[in-house]
């Protein structure tokens, strides 16, 4: 009780309002014990592993398959019932407010707790909200202080209940944001824009009187394009009732408008005004796309142009951060997930952050949008309508997931709660189709709700939806489940790692070569959404118990750095020019190398120490392969294209580790730092797992360090970190202006530096 601050130690808790008796919300509160911390913040990912569950190793030939086990399933950090101790967390802030404030319309804007969290202000308790991915606005007007006292928030937050099967994190992990308006004013998500190719535009805009007193008001929408050039200004007079709300729609025509593509996603801006007697009290700003979007039994077209849906899933998780995603972090692991060739995205199995989504709509990235719960019980059905009024003026949303691998999903009890949750969408955006993942009962149950069928792996089981849906559109929302582990080239059941080749894959699941030359050539399979992009915590699958803390589905590790099958992909989904050469070559001596190459050359031959061991042409969607003895030295590929060699490619026996090298990618004020070993001729190490220490100087800080070993328990919160098979990753935030160097130094080594302009 005394660690949950009184929180329920006196009847009066939740029966007398202001009084709440919590001891953190007084006032004069000593909070100076407490830790500050930045949102987004998760402190699951700062707790230590820990491995105290009573469940036990499968017999060996169990392994393999997907075991229940709650620790594994969410990386062994202790969050949930079994840790009371460390699954409350309790936030405090003493809110900065202005004079005048109180007379205004102050909300907290929620993007995502996790989870259960009770918002508490000045005593008050607000708000409950459950759903740890769904967004909620708390009003505090009533409640702030306006004389000289000080303003405390608390947030309580409660991890005990998971949502999911996988890693989730613990916390604030999303922003929350302090908006002030007038009592006159447009409300969160208050405008939907819809749009067309002809160049119509229909902006519905909601407007609340918060106020006592009818009164008109003109609301003005003004349209810009990406360049700033006012494109239309709308202007309607609006009558509102005391205390009322009103819904205005004003429709416009942009004389060719220019498209949102993936190659140019052009956005227009709106600004919306409210003006009053002459003043302008309220301005709200919203971002819009022009495109079409079509599914067709027999293909997906976008503005005209047929394409393959190149996508991938993921969970809001990276190394060194956990959920806690900096917005410039999301940016960077989707720049990856683009410079792949990916078009698509799949927010599994939740509702997307907002950065996410505005950052597809700026990279010119498809979404679908998931559900968390599919329930038309209230809960789910709340969820349901933030998720489209949130997502709907995204241009980059494609389609609305309703669900995933539900129990119910083949079962006439699915149809009828699908058939709600079907009705409410499509009041809401009738513009975008309606979609689940199914795994089972395609053709039956919740199918006959779905615009568009979404089939995780089962491609087999979609005889039944093919005869009765002739029509109905199939994208794969699940494929693959590929199984590698960056740097690996041999299964291990000590060190838990499986090859990086492309060949291994659960029973459910496929590896690449398994599924995507066979969308790649059928019609009506419009493409599909690789599980997963990134490695993420939890699901250590395949092998599903301790010492191993993360998953083996990403085509990337947990810190984004690529494993071989990122090239298949890159080679087969994009349009640059590929040839990429695996594995290393430091081998024990005359053991017999498969050596693979991902590319799209049209031919690529092989040398081994300068000898020719044989030329392969390239057969479209497959690697080629070769068996050699190993010989120190070093192996080549040349890539032909025309005839003539157009790429190369080498792998070289490395020596003993000698330096550090550090090289930095930067999105606003998060840099994304690659440290890695290198031999004293500037070869890659391939197994080199020296301890790498990162040194800031300037105003920037380590928010957190990863390599992407799935059995590593080093800390994510520290200024080291292991590298694994060559590589280590620290995330760097920057604070303030001025010069930010960075150096990774390891012993015996010459250090790596990094110089950056603040
Ligand atoms: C699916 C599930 C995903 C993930 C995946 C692993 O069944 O929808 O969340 O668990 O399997 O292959």
């Amino acid at each position: 009780m005394t660690r949950d601050f009184g929180f329920g130690a006196y009847q009066y808790t939740h029966a007398k309002q202001g009084l709440s008796g919590i001891s953190a919300a007084a006032p004069d509160y000593d909070d100076s014990t407490w830790r500050a911390v930045n949102l987004p913040h998760d402190w699951a990912v700062e707790l230590p592993f820990v491995n105290n569950d009573t469940y036990t190793l499968p017999a060996p030939e169990k392994r393999g398959a997907y075991e229940e086990d709650e620790a594994a399933a969410h990386g062994y950090k202790p969050v949930g019932r079994k840790y009371p101790e460390t699954s409350i967390g309790w936030y405090r802030k003493v809110l900065k407010l202005e004079k005048g404030d109180e007379l205004k319309r102050l909300t907290l804007e929620f993007d995502g707790v996790f989870r259960d969290s009770l918002v508490i202000l000045n005593g008050y308790i607000l708000n409950r909200h459950e759903s740890g991915y769904t967004p909620f606005e708390v009003d505090i007007s009533n409640f702030i202080n306006t004389d000289d006292k000080p303003n405390i928030l608390l947030v309580r937050v409660d991890a005990s209940l998971g949502e999911g099967w996988f890693y989730e994190g613990a916390g604030i992990y999303r922003h929350v944001w302090l908006v002030k308006t007038a009592r006159t004013y447009v409300p969160q998500w208050g405008t939907w824009i819809k749009s067309d190719i002809s160049g119509a535009v229909d902006i519905e805009t909601r407007i609340v009187n918060g106020t006592d007193i009818p009164k008109t008001v003109t609301l003005t929408s003004i349209i810009s394009d990406a360049d700033g050039k006012v494109v239309a200004r709308l202007e309607t007079p609006v009558e509102l009732a005391a205390q009322g709300e009103t819904l205005t729609n004003q429709t416009t025509r942009l004389a060719s408008p220019r498209l949102w593509g993936l190659k140019d996603p052009h956005l227009y801006s709106v600004r919306t005004e409210i003006m009053e007697s002459g003043a302008v009290i309220d301005v709200f700003a919203s971002t819009f796309g022009v495109r079409e979007v079509v599914f067709k039994v027999d293909g997906f077209v976008l503005n005209g142009e047929a394409m393959k849906i190149k996508g991938t899933n993921n969970h809001q998780d990276h190394a060194g951060v956990g959920s806690a995603i900096p917005d410039g972090l999301h940016v960077w692991r989707l720049q990856q997930l683009k410079a792949m060739g990916s078009n698509a995205y799949r927010s599994s199995h939740n509702p997307a952050t907002p950065e996410v989504l505005e950052a597809c709509d700026r990279l010119g990235l498809l979404v679908l949008d998931e559900n968390r719960l599919m329930t038309s019980a209230p809960e789910g059905m709340d969820e349901l309508e933030t998720l489209i009024r949130r997502g709907r003026n995204h241009p980059s949303i494609i389609l609305w997931s309703i669900g995933n691998e539900e129990p119910q999903q083949g079962t006439e009890r699915g149809a009828k709660i699908a058939r709600d949750m079907r009705r409410l969408v499509k009041k809401l955006d009738p513009t975008r189709p309606v979609t689940a993942a199914m795994n089972n009962g395609q053709g039956f149950g919740i199918t006959e709700s779905l615009d568009v069928l979404g089939v995780n792996y089962y491609v087999t089981r979609l005889g039944p939806v093919r005869e009765k849906y002739p029509n109905l559109p199939v994208v794969g929302t699940e494929t693959a489940s590929t199984l590698c582990t960056r740097g690996e080239y041999e299964r291990s059941e000590t060190k838990l790692y499986v090859p990086a080749y492309d060949v291994t894959a659960p029973k459910w699941g496929h590896t690449a070569e398994n599924w995507w030359p066979l969308y790649n050539r059928t019609p009506n399979l419009l493409g599909g959404f690789v599980w997963t992009g990134f490695d993420y915590r939890g699901e250590p699958t395949p092998f599903n118990w301790w010492p191993s803390v993360t998953s083996h589905f990403g085509i990337m590790d947990l810190c984004g750095f690529p494993k071989d099958n990122f090239w298949y992909y890159q080679a087969w989904w994009s349009n640059k020019p590929v040839l990429h050469l695996f594995p290393h070559w430091n081998w024990e001596a005359r053991k017999d190398v498969s050596v693979w190459v991902h590319s799209n050359c049209e031919a690529v031959e092989l040398f081994v120490n300068g000898k020719s061991v044989g030329r392969k042409d390239v057969v479209k969607d497959y690697h080629l392969e070769w068996t050699v003895p190993f010989a120190p030295g070093k192996i080549a590929a040349y890539g032909y294209r025309g005839g003539k060699v157009a790429m190369k490619a080498e792998r070289v026996t490395a020596d003993a580790a000698a330096r550090v090298a550090l090289t930095a990618d930067r999105v606003d004020d998060i840099i994304v730092l690659k440290a890695e070993v290198f031999d004293k001729n500037g070869v890659p190490v391939p197994k080199a797992d020296n301890p790498i220490f990162f040194d800031v100087e300037g105003p920037a800080e380590v928010i957190g360090v990863g390599n992407g070993n799935p059995t590593s328990h080093e800390p994510d919160k520290a200024l080291y970190r292991k590298a694994f098979n060559g590589l280590a990753q620290a995330i760097v935030q920057v604070k303030g202006n001025g010069k930010v160097t960075i150096s990774a130094r390891s012993e015996g080594l010459v250090s790596g530096r990094v110089m950056l302009k603040a």
